[in-house]
C-alpha cells in the first residue's frame, strides 16, 4: 500500500531514500533546513525519515514539532561526533535519546547501517544487503520492514529500540571498514541465516 512519507534532509541520504521509496509506489517529500518546510513535511506525512547530520536532530525535532506525535519516526543518523567518533555508547544509543526527545512517536532505528549510494536499490554489486531495524512498537517496526522490502533489502527486525546501541557500533564498524580500512563505500552487511 502506498504510503506517505516525508524525508527531513534531502542529502546524499534523504536523495537516495526519495528516489527508491518513490520507484516503490510511495508518494515521498523531502526537506533541507527549512523550519516551515520541515514542519509542513512532517504534518503531511504518515511516516517520517530523519536524515539530518545527528548534530542537528535537536534543531529537526523543534521544526517538526507536535506534527511528530503518534507518527513513525525513522532514525536513520549515524550518532557521531565531529571528529567522527561514535557520540554514545553502549548504555544508550542516538534512537533511545530521540524517543525521549519526541516521546510521543514512535522511533524505529533502520537504514544507519547502509551506506546512502546503496539506499535506493538495497543492493551492492548486484546483491540484496540486509537492512537491520529495530523498534518498540511492533506495527512500526512492521512498516519500515515492508518499506526496506519495497525498495529491495533483506530486511531484518533487529528487535527493541534499545538494540539501536548495536546497530549504531555497526553503523560505525561500516564507516571504518570503508573509509579507514579503505574497503570503499561499496560494501554492505548481509546476514545469511
Ligand atoms: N552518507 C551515508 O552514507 C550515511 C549512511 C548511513 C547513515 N547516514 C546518516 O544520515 C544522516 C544524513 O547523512 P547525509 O550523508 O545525507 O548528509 P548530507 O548529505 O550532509 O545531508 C544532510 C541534510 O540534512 C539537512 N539538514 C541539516 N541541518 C538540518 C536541520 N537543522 N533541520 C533539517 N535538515 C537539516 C541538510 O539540509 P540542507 O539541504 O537544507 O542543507 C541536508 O539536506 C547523517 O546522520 C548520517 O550519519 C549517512
Amino acid at each position: 500500500m502506498a504510503m506517505k512519507i516525508g524525508i527531513i534532509g534531502k542529502g546524499n541520504v534523504g536523495g537516495a531514500l526519495q528516489r527508491g521509496l518513490a520507484r516503490a509506489g510511495h508518494e515521498v517529500r523531502a526537506v533541507g533546513k527549512d523550519p516551515g518546510a520541515v514542519r509542513q513535511a512532517a504534518s503531511w506525512a504518515e511516516v517520517v525519515f530523519l536524515a539530518v547530520p545527528f548534530g542537528a536532530l535537536d534543531d529537526a525535532l523543534r521544526a517538526a514539532g507536535d506534527a511528530l506525535d503518534g507518527k513513525v519516526l525513522v532514525d536513520v543518523t549515524n550518532a557521531l561526533t565531529a571528529d567522527m567518533q561514535l557520540a554514545l555508547g553502549y548504555t544508550t544509543s542516538g534512537a533511545e535519546e530521540l524517543q525521549r526527545k519526541a516521546p510521543r512517536a514512535k522511533v524505529v532505528k533502520a537504514f544507519n547501517t547502509v551506506f546512502a549510494q546503496h539506499m535506493e536499490t538495497g543492493q551492492v554489486k548486484g546483491e540484496r544487503i540486509s537492512l537491520f531495524v529495530a523498534g518498540d512498537d511492533a506495527s512500526s517496526k512492521e512498516r519500515v520492514l515492508a518499506l526496506g522490502r519495497d525498495i529491495g533489502f533483506d530486511a531484518v527486525d533487529a528487535g527493541p529500540l534499545q538494540n539501536a546501541r548495536w546497530l549504531e557500533s555497526l553503523g560505525y564498524l561500516n564507516i571504518l571498514l570503508g573509509y579507514v580500512q579503505k574497503l570503499g563505500p561499496d560494501i554492505g552487511f548481509r546476514l545469511v541465516r
